[in-house]
């Protein structure tokens, strides 16, 4: 499997910090915040990896991590020319890296303590999500659940009365039909192509499955989440970067 970073957007809930950097550059603790992402898929197993980012900041990424040989992993890179498009259109221009592989999507902001080998292991087809209970998930794309509680009907994507108390984590294994659903969107009321709305495609398709994250996550977009993310990190560094 083929993993991909998204690394754009305008990082608008960081400002001032993200004016003349990129939001994935800011520190976590002791490492710009993309060590991280990239740090989850190596320990998965997947390292051929592609970063796609804003034309602005291509330059930082490539000057901070150049080929990937220091980070264990073989980077490229790929530029979404309008920068707050959406994930999903973010990611579409990953679309010929992938080459009808299946891939392993992390969110550039997402940071994880588990360890996702055995699950890339098992992936064969459709599309697989992880979950984890918030206390916030008015924050996050939120699982709908059936009668059982146990399967998904659909994922709400900031939802004003969350119906479970699940958020949806930025890191989404695809099959090669994420590209022609990715096709079909049309931008939200956020003006953005949703990651939601294509992972939605997936679960009316019944080839959604789902999973919850052992350990520690974070999305550290917002100001407070990056100074939590970062105090939570110094105190068990090793958990998130386990000594090679
Ligand atoms: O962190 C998990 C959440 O991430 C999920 O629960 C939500 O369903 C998902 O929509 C996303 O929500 P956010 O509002 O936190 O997404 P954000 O706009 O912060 O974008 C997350 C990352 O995606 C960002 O760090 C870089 C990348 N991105 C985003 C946009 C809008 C791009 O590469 N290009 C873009 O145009």
């Amino acid at each position: 499997m083929k993993g991909i970073v998204l690394a754009g957007g305008l990082g608008t809930r960081l400002r001032p910090l993200t004016l003349i950097t990129n939001k994935h550059l800011l520190p976590v603790y002791g490492r710009p915040m993309i060590s991280y992402p990239i740090e989850t898929l190596r320990r998965a197993g997947i390292t051929e990896i592609m970063i796609v980012c804003g034309r602005e900041h291509v330059g930082h990424f490539i000057n901070f991590l150049g080929s990937g040989k220091e980070s264990g992993v073989k980077l490229s890179f790929a530029v979404q020319d309008k920068n707050n498009a959406g994930i999903a259109d973010a990611l579409s221009c990953a679309e010929d890296f992938s080459d009808n592989e299946n891939v392993a999507v992390i969110l550039g902001d997402n940071i994880f303590e588990d360890d996702f080998s055995r699950s890339a292991e098992t992936f064969t087809d459709g599309a697989r999500i992880f979950l984890k209970k918030v206390k916030d998930p008015e924050r996050y794309g939120v699982p709908v659940f059936d009668r059982t509680g146990k399967k998904i009907v659909r994922i709400e994507e900031k939802p004003k009365k969350p119906k479970s108390d699940f958020a949806q984590t930025g890191l989404y294994f695809f099959d090669s039909r994420i590209f022609s659903f990715i096709k079909k969107l049309t931008p939200s009321k956020r003006g953005e192509l949703e990651v939601t709305d294509a992972v939605n495609q997936y679960v009316d398709a019944g080839m959604m499955e789902f999973f919850v994250v052992k350990g520690d996550w974070y999305d550290a977009g917002t100001i407070e989440s990056l100074l939590e993310t970062s105090i939570k990190v110094s105190k068990k560094e090793s958990a998130f970067f386990p000594k090679k």
